[in-house]
């Protein structure tokens, strides 16, 4: 008889270029028929294949060389194994997780791909380990973390950890504390005043990387970051961390700040501090989100190599999706803070069809205004333009 978690149930399966064993996720379902990863006895879950093509496809860009990689918190053990067997440079990966279970499949699967002499094992509490390895004078080049849920218990530790100069990957799958649906566990978590706002995947995205700055400025180091992804159910961000009270301070001052929100109107734009209480287009109530990142989420030299690296990683199963993703972000380029709008959000408050997104962009350049599209959100965009000047242009081009 097959036991739920016993050795039996493992199938193989491959991803990128490595193989793995994970438990057979056709057995855990909800009543609904819905697949559920995290009643696996080690989390697998094959559709988050996009976050780690996405960071394979971005550690390929980085500047290392015979580098060091953590897998802070593994499952079975797939991100180092990816990292280490898809991406030149990278001569080591540590693979840490703290279920046993885990690491026994890690283990396992370490052998299945042959990588025992670049890929080790460990079986420790996330934070632990990256402090220990820093302690043990270990240079790690890239830190990855994947838990479930907010990735804010570990960020202080990658922060500590990792070398400087060297790069964080995080994910969030938080998104309703992180977006302001759950605004009193977000505060908690983030340490920011969240609302419910109607671009939610953008709130999240830039709480997260406010939050990972705000922790590195308390350690006297800054981040810069390089990328990101919007998923169905989570979002990414890779930043490059360096050492240095000064820029630390320049970063807080430059890059974070609040998002001025009316409810009621749908007012919003990206303010440095808490300036008046009242909104100065309707005169209600304001909300500000915040402290939050309002600078720019990409660097165009990595979106640059990441599309040259697609050459390489034409057999990625998210290649196409990537290829999209990367070609966005070239541009977005951003000098300024830039604030969201959900075209068809804005369209429904006002009553009227949403237009083509592309002919906002166009209208509201056409005034002079700096204007990109949000990647990974297709209907969203950032302006510096003000809220009437695209409110006019979402009128005029639905009459058009
Ligand atoms: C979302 S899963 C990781 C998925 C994996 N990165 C992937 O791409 O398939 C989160 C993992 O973190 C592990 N975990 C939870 N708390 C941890 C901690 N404090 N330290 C290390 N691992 C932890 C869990 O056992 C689980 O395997």
């Amino acid at each position: 008889m097959v036991t739920a978690g016993s050795s039996s149930e493992l199938i193989e399966v491959a991803e990128g270029r490595v193989r793995l064993f994970t438990y057979d996720l056709s057995r855990y379902r909800r009543l609904n028929g819905v697949y559920e990863p995290a009643w696996l006895p080690v989390f697998y879950n094959p559709a988050a294949v996009l976050s780690r093509d996405f960071s394979i496809l971005v550690a390929s860009t980085l500047d290392l060389r015979e580098s060091i990689v953590l897998d802070a918190l593994s499952g079975t053990g797939v991100r180092a194994l990816r990292y280490c067997s898809e991406v030149s440079n990278i001569s080591k990966c540590f693979a840490n997780d703290i279920d046993t279970r885990a690491y026994e499949l890690i283990v396992k699967n370490i052998a299945l791909n042959n990588l025992q002499d670049r890929v080790e094992a460990l079986n420790d509490d996330a934070n632990v380990v990256m402090y220990k390895l820093k302690k043990s004078g270990v240079r790690v080049d890239l830190i990855d973390i994947d838990p479930y849920g907010s990735p804010a218990p570990f960020i202080r530790a990658a922060s500590w950890g990792v070398r400087s100069g060297g790069y964080i990957g995080i994910t969030s799958t938080d998104l309703a504390s992180l977006s302001g649906v759950r605004p009193l566990t977000g505060s908690r978590r983030y340490w920011c005043s969240l609302t419910l706002t109607d671009v939610p995947r953008l709130i999240a995205l830039h709480v997260l990387v406010g939050y990972a700055a705000r922790v590195a400025a308390e350690l006297d180091r800054y981040i810069e970051p390089l990328t990101y992804i919007i998923g169905g159910f989570f979002v990414r961000v890779f930043y490059r961390i360096r050492r240095g009270a000064r820029k630390a301070d320049s970063m807080l001052s430059k890059s974070m700040g609040y998002l001025k929100y009316c409810g009621v109107c749908g007012f919003r734009e990206f303010s440095r501090q808490i300036e008046e209480i009242r909104c100065s287009m309707c005169g209600s109530r304001i909300s500000y989100v915040g402290p939050l990142w309002i600078d720019g989420l990409v660097n165009q030299e990595y979106i640059e190599k990441a599309r040259r690296s697609l050459a390489v990683y034409t057999y990625i199963s998210s290649h196409n999706q990537l290829s999209k993703l990367f070609e966005c972000q070239t541009t977005e380029i951003v000098d300024r803070p830039l604030a969201p709008y959900d075209i068809v959000q804005l369209s429904s408050r006002l009553k009227v069809s949403s237009p083509k997104i592309e002919k906002v962009v166009n209208c509201l350049k056409s005034l002079g205004c700096k204007t990109v599209r949000y990647c990974g959100v297709t209907t969203a965009i950032g302006t510096d333009c003000s809220y009437i000047d695209v409110i006019s242009c979402v009128k005029q081009l639905t009459s058009t």
